[in-house]
């Protein structure tokens, strides 16, 4: 008897070793979910159009939940010869309920099959990344909101520039996962087509209704042309440049992490749950947590390229080549969700060091803008008063002092015009209240980026 699907032709058996290499089935058997939908959806539109009977739709049914229970029980046999997750089902079904089974497959193949059941997948996975998106930025609010008045210094290039709200510095954060959700959003609009009914390639002969199985499985529509649908990979990579993106992210905030938590800047502590200690140094807590998600950025980015790769040589139409999409697909899918999940969770448990964050800031000279602007505001051309401030701020570094600690006269025989009023400019909330511009690190600006996310965000 026969193992394979298509064996009448073959004057021999496939070698082991080509069995092992072409099956899929290890791996896309967590299709199964999908697979069964999108079958159970065909078989109800063949028999509304008469290419079956109404009692083999009945068997089809039957058989498929019978099927759902045993793998949902762990009992289903999943075979390697069988190849993958449909030939699985398939040959399952046919052996429950007889020729019904062996109805279901008409006018399908599984070029159209699979890339039903990938896009099936992926929409239900992007719902529930949504949420997971939206909590990561609550949660960076949540600690923003207490931090409105907390400074920090500001950085470029590593060096001390300016002083920042500690909760602008997250907010900022919150825009780019604010981007993501958005890209996320767009991405699902593509990937929600169906391309069930394309067949093999060309169409097929019966008459199906492609816009009700697409109804009946939620898809927004069915893919317009078959070649394309059965050999486009766009939606996967689309989303695997979006998990690519959120994931630098991630690994920025990771590392902006790593360093505050480092005893040389020591601007922030994070709950013991989410350290771990070393083996040998009695003393150390350290970070892991941050630095494996900043290192499984790495692993998302390699399977943007793997997937763009696999994609770029392919002639039209079906490839077996396309079978290797779902490795690097499921296991993003996977980084994704947990990083989120877990640095949502961590940061909404870091303590911060407001003391060690300020007086960092008072050592870079950080308020010297603010000088020259106050200059500014006195009548001097912005590129004299630069120079002004540059005098200032090596003479005060001469002395060990910082800017505000050099005394009224020093200051003046800088420029005539500095009167008293110019401590409060030197001052950290003096600096940040004097950035009212939209977008800036007032606090005031702070509190309403703070209510525009809490609106939104709900
Ligand atoms: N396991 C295959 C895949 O993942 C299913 C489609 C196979 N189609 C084919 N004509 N061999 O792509």
């Amino acid at each position: 008897k026969k193992s394979q699907a298509w064996s009448a032709l073959f004057s021999e058996p496939m070698s082991e070793l080509v069995k092992r290499y072409t099956a899929s089935v290890d791996f896309d058997k967590r299709l199964w979910k999908a697979d069964i939908a999108g079958s159970l959806a065909h078989a109800e539109m063949l028999a509304a159009q008469g290419v079956i009977g109404a009692q083999d739709l009945a068997d089809i049914q039957r058989g498929m939940a019978q099927i759902k229970g045993e793998i949902e029980a762990g009992s289903f046999e999943w075979k390697l010869d069988l190849e993958d997750v449909h030939l699985n089902i398939e040959a399952r079904l046919t052996t429950l309920v007889g020729d019904a089974g062996k109805r279901l497959h008409t006018g399908r193949s599984r070029n159209d099959q699979v890339a039903t059941d990938v896009r099936l997948w992926l929409r239900d996975e992007i719902d529930s990344l949504a949420p997971l998106l939206a909590d990561m930025q609550k949660s960076l609010v949540d600690v923003a909101e207490k931090n409105v008045d907390t400074i920090l210094p500001g950085f470029t290039h590593m060096q001390v520039a300016q002083p920042v709200s500690f909760a602008h510095h997250l907010l900022a954060y919150v825009e780019m996962f604010k981007r993501d959700a958005e890209r996320l959003a767009d991405v699902r609009k593509r990937v929600n087509q169906l391309p069930l009914g394309a067949a093999a390639l060309a169409g097929t002969s019966y008459p199906l209704d492609r816009e009700r199985v697409a109804k009946t499985l939620g898809f927004d529509g069915a893919c317009q042309n078959s070649l394309d649908a059965v050999s486009d990979r766009d939606f996967a990579l689309e989303f695997t440049a979006f998990a690519s993106i959120a994931m630098v992210h991630v690994s920025r905030l990771a590392e902006e992490i790593v360093l505050w938590m480092s005893q040389n800047f020591s601007f922030i502590d994070l709950a013991d749950r989410y350290c771990t200690g070393s083996s040998i140094m009695p003393q150390k807590r350290n970070p892991d947590v941050a630095e494996l998600a900043r290192g499984k950025s790495g692993r998302v980015v390699g399977h943007l390229m793997g997937l763009i790769t696999l994609m770029k040589g392919q002639p039209l139409t079906y490839n077996k080549d396309n079978q290797e999409d779902k490795e690097p697909l499921f296991d993003t899918v996977d980084t994704l969700r947990d990083t989120l999940r877990i640095m949502a969770e961590m940061v909404g448990g870091i303590t911060v060091k407001k003391d060690a964050m300020e007086r960092a800031a008072l050592r870079g000279y950080a308020t010297a803008t603010d000088l020259a602007d106050y200059l500014v505001k006195k009548g001097l051309p912005f590129r004299d008063a630069h120079e002004v401030v540059a005098h200032a701020v090596k003479t005060a570094i001469a002395q060990g002092k910082d800017l505000s600690e050099l005394p009224l006269a020093t200051l003046q025989g800088f420029n005539a015009t500095i009167t008293d009023d110019v401590f409060g400019v030197l001052s950290l909330a003096g600096s940040l209240n004097a950035r009212q511009v939209l977008g800036g690190t007032a606090p005031v600006q702070v509190r309403a980026q703070i209510a525009r996310h809490r609106q939104r965000l709900g």
